[in-house]
């Protein structure tokens, strides 16, 4: 078996301690990667470069030890590869040029995006050969109806009732789109899969605004066909799906969807998931990112109250969401050294 901590975890098979990464871990709160950052005119091309992403994917291991590493890239690489005009803007966040309705994407845009996303393999391929084979590396991408909602707002939303429409008004069309999204999602977890990541991640931020109604069809089901399409390529990595903000409906995504593991928002007690998730399934979180700011006994008591909740349950600590910049450093430390602390 396996040496590695999160894989024996997440594989099922709880552990004596409990492994730790945080989402965003390589990113703005950390002085190294600011500096990198710097000298990086455009947030693509440096996903593109495969020495720098590979060089801030290994800074948190650096500094923190943590017990997995995520590939330095972005979920709208996946748009931006399907030409999608996708770019960032200081201050402002990404920006798009919105569709007017949904469509099918061009056959050809979607068997180019392993070209295109050639350089986030080779990124791949260099970080894991500077990393032990005690600490997993995350793949991922974006799920379908989290792309979808760039592509229809142009950036993010308040409260994305323009997508919302489409999937009420356009609902053939919005099927046509998702299965193009469903299709280059594939292709790009397959990338990533054979340049050798031990774990993929599926992002569905905006999983929150799909109604109840809707949530088989926009969120589970793609999930689903993500997960078969990796499956019938032959790659059998572990899949954590992370419905961000998706209430109660964990209960069917778990059911149907086809992960092998749930990522957990800070939104959704982590008591009430443990009685209604399967016996044994594996978890993902759940501190809220903002409690580090400032990491007071509240942190920690919360801390106790998610390690306790899933004493008995394969469980990867984890934030709700992502690090925030200005979160103080030694703030990180201190939830690390708890966690770590716990022992079973
Ligand atoms: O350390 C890691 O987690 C790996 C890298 C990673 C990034 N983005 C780097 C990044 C990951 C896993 C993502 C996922 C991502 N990107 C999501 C899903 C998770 C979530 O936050 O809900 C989403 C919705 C995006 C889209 C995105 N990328 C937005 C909205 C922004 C701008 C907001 C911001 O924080 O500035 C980005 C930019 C981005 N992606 C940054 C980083 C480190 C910051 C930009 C910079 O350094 O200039």
């Amino acid at each position: 078996m396996t040496d590695n901590l999160f894989l024996k975890t997440i594989s099922g098979h709880k552990q004596n301690n409990t492994p730790i990464w945080m989402m965003r871990q390589a990113g703005r709160y950390l002085a190294e990667y600011r500096a990198v950052r710097a000298t990086q005119k455009d947030f693509i091309s440096f996903c593109l470069n495969p020495e720098q992403a590979s060089a801030v994917t290994l800074q948190p291991i650096a500094r923190y030890g943590f017990d997995a590493a995520i590939i330095f890239s972005d979920i709208l690489m996946v748009p931006w590869a399907l030409e999608q005009n996708v770019r960032f803007k200081l201050n402002v966040g990404p920006l798009l040029d919105p569709l007017d309705v949904p469509s099918s994407i061009d056959q050809k845009l979607i068997e180019n995006v392993p070209k295109k996303l050639a350089p986030v393999a080779e990124a791949i391929r260099l970080t894991k050969t500077h990393l032990s084979s005690e600490v997993a590396l995350i793949g991922f991408a974006g799920a379908p109806w989290t792309i979808m909602t760039y592509m229809a707002e142009g950036g993010s939303s308040r409260d994305f009732a323009k997508t919302r429409r489409w999937a009420w008004q356009y609902k053939k069309e919005t099927d046509a789109l998702l299965d193009s999204l469903i299709e280059s999602t594939i292709c790009f977890l397959t990338l990533q899969a054979e340049a050798g990541v031990d774990i993929l991640m599926l992002f569905d931020s905006w999983a929150s605004v799909v109604p109840a109604a809707q949530r088989h069809w926009l969120v589970i089901d793609p999930a689903r066909k993500i997960v078969d399409g990796l499956r019938k390529n032959g790659h059998n990595q572990p899949v954590i799906g992370f419905p961000k903000g998706i209430g109660e409906g964990l209960i069917s995504y778990v059911e149907q969807s086809a992960v092998n593991a749930v990522g957990l928002d800070h939104g959704v007690d982590p008591i009430w998931v443990d009685q209604n998730l399967p016996k044994n399934f594996p978890v993902q979180g759940n501190l809220d990112p903002l409690s580090l700011l400032q990491a007071g006994p509240e942190m920690l008591k919360d801390i106790d109250h998610i390690l306790g909740a899933f004493a008995s349950r394969p469980h990867i600590f984890n934030l709700g969401h992502g690090i925030t910049p200005p979160t103080p450093i030694e703030n990180v430390q201190l939830m690390l050294d708890h966690v770590r602390q716990h022992k079973r």
